[in-house]
């Protein structure tokens, strides 16, 4: 033990766990620059990170992963509460006496001839009293790497731990080493298991060493974990950005949005405004790019904090145009997975620049050049960098209390059919629009991407209990506040007939943004439409953008009636899985759309027209 451990619990976990898996050394993680050098230095030895250009990319490493091990894996992620009913029927669910007995038998000397790291992270501004520490076990130096970059992680989390409680997380590549056999640069399993016990707050992951899967403050302890103890203490654990927009006379609001993975929550978080906006005194700053924890304070409004000290961002499309702020957040110290490497040893993917490099080695180790047919970076490859070095990060990023948020945004990559923004008529409508939103699906888990299904609060992947008890916990927290966020649902992905985006998005999302901003702080005008109120093209500050006309905003904020009917229809899926439980408001709702979308105007076609020039015309 390289410090004193006074925590008993933890003592006693450790030696089990030692005992169970069997490794050739433990290594107490202290979270010095000097442990996290050695640990690079021994990823480069032993072929997981190459050590990227010094004077390009200073102290930036570069992995590659086994090309089965690249996202979530969503069907081998369970939550084991003691009765099935509390998982909801959204989750895999298995008893935890079996599951026990499955892992146990996966766990038995699965760490043999590796170092077994004890890495001790706090989730939240160390010694908050809204922070949550939690230990995780791992045979990977991978994740104690990027465990340092993501969270507050060393022995500093044990001095504030004290003999206090943690969430004990366990993780293993699941690839024990016989004796003299050489290990590969990625170990992990096929078979793959990411496991929760709610009742118990502890987390199981095997078999994996990717992102979500592996890095447990992250989604498994900061989503799933704390989403159920949030749901007991009247709190909310959420899949959402946080970021803070001040306007030319100085006021500050910060919102949470919440959009599925690789749907735009990064790019959001450090936007850009259009020059327009940035020469009249509008600024972005970003409190949190990916999870927000957000509780009711003494004035009964609700503050939210980012439990993270660090991104792990979608790395393809990320450009000095698209967003400056995530490049110069990963200019250097950070980790690239599954990217690509340019000869001179920096790193390219897909929509860095917009010609590619003439050649590079591609995130499978093999030549690449432009027009070979391949993808040069994985689509969900991914940078891990620290949060303090976002030129955007807003000032109050760390502070324990929290920020006060004054609006909800949901939004899903959704080619059709939902418009670029609306807002909702009260909390309980924005509580069904967040809960009945769809998306396409992307890389960021494994699987087919580009179907719709219902991602309710893009949580679906991220929900540790039943998903029709989270509705009713949203509604109970709407029905106590007295003025709580208002609500808003906004779509960047709508295309038009061949196949090409209506909207220009990125910093151009200013403009809904500011139109937020002024409805959440009781100003900015707009119409009624089926769905909630709605922007009308005059609502809009259009300075400095010529290339959406008129026509195209109408076809943006089109409510086409017919197809409204299919997706009203297709909400049912998602209520007849979880009717037992589902609260009673939605069935009232979503008469009162239905109905909606019987008013005039009678051409439901020319509707995008009306949205700019009145619903009752
Ligand atoms: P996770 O880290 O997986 O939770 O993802 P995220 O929600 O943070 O998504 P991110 O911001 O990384 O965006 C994912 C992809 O969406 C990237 O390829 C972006 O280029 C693209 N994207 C983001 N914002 C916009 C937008 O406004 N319009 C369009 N068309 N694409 C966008
Ligand atoms: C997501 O998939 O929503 C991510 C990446 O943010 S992971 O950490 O893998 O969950
Ligand atoms: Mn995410």
């Amino acid at each position: 033990m390289a410090y004193e451990v006074k925590n008993e619990q933890l003592r006693k976990w450790v030696e089990e766990v030692s005992a169970l898996c069997e490794p050739e050394k433990i290594h107490w993680c202290d979270g010095s620059q000097e442990e996290y050098d050695n640990l690079c230095s021994l990823l480069v030895k032993s072929g997981t990170f190459r050590k990227l250009n010094q004077e390009k990319r200073p102290n930036s490493y570069l992995a590659w992963s086994d090309p089965g091990d690249v996202a979530r894996v969503e069907d081998r992620t369970f939550i084991c509460s003691l009765s099935k009913q509390d998982a909801g029927p959204t989750n895999n669910w298995m008893h935890p006496k079996e599951m026990k007995e499955t892992l146990g038998k996966l766990f038995k000397g699965c760490m043999h001839g590796r170092t077994m790291y004890v890495i001790p992270f706090s989730m939240g501004p160390l010694g908050s009293n809204i922070a949550k520490i939690g230990v995780e076990i791992s045979d990977s130096p991978y994740v104690a790497v990027n465990m340092r970059i993501m969270t507050r992680m060393g022995k500093a989390v044990l001095d504030v731990l004290g003999d206090g409680e943690f969430v004990p997380c366990l993780h293993s590549v699941g690839a024990p080493l016989q004796p003299g056999q050489k290990d590969v640069p990625w170990p992990c399993n096929k078979e793959k298991y990411i496991v929760h016990f709610p009742e118990e707050r502890s987390i199981w992951s095997f078999g994996s060493g990717y992102g979500g899967n592996a890095l447990l403050g992250k989604k498994c302890l900061a989503l799933r974990i704390a989403s159920k103890i949030a749901k007991d203490e009247g709190w909310l654990a959420e899949h959402m950005l946080i970021l803070g927009i001040e306007s030319p006379e100085g006021e500050k609001t910060y919102l949470g949005a919440a959009f599925p993975s690789a749907c735009g929550k990064t790019n959001l978080a450090m936007l850009v405004p259009p020059d327009n906006f940035k020469k009249n005194g509008w600024k972005i700053s970003t409190v949190g790019d990916d999870i927000a924890w957000i509780k009711p304070g003494p004035d009964g409004q609700l503050y939210a904090i980012n439990p993270e000290a660090g991104f792990f961002g979608v790395a393809p499309g990320t450009s000095a145009k698209s967003n400056p702020n995530a490049m110069a957040s990963c200019a250097s110290n950070t980790i690239f997975t599954n990217v690509a490497l340019t000869p001179d040893g920096d790193i390219w993917w897909e929509g860095m620049t917009d010609t590619p490099p003439a050649e590079l080695t591609d995130w499978q180790g093999n030549p690449w050049t432009p027009g070979c047919g391949r993808n040069a970076a994985h689509p969900n490859s991914r940078f891990t960098s620290p949060a303090s070095q976002c030129p955007s990060i807003d000032p109050e990023w760390e502070n324990p209390k929290g920020v006060p948020i004054k609006a909800f945004v949901f939004g899903g990559r959704r080619n059709n059919v939902i418009p670029l923004v609306y807002q909702s008529f009260n909390w309980s409508y924005g509580v069904y629009l967040a809960a009945t939103m769809g998306s396409e699906t992307t890389a960021a888990a494994v699987g087919k991407v580009g179907d719709v299904r219902r991602d309710p609060f893009a949580m679906l992947p991220f929900c540790g209990y039943h998903m029709a008890d989270y509705f009713n916990h949203w509604l109970q927290i709407g029905r106590t506040n007295p003025n709580p966020p208002r609500i808003f649902s906004v779509n960047w992905f709508r295309k038009d007939a061949n196949g090409k985006f209506l909207w220009p998005g990125f910093g151009e999302n200013m403009r809904v943004l500011k139109w937020i901003v002024d409805r959440a702080n009781g100003r900015g005008s707009s119409i009624e439409s089926p769905l909630g109120w709605m922007p009308r093209h005059e609502d809009l500050d259009w300075s400095g953008l010529d290339s959406v006309t008129r026509e195209q905003y109408y076809e943006l904020m089109s409510v086409d009636r017919d197809v409204w009917k299919d997706e009203i229809l297709s909400h049912e899926e998602l209520f007849v899985k979880m009717y037992d439980r589902l609260p009673k408001e939605f069935l009232h709702i979503r008469e009162l759309i239905l109905s909606g979308l019987w008013r005039s105007p009678e051409h439901w076609e020319q509707i995008g027209e009306a949205a700019a020039e009145g619903w009752n015309e």
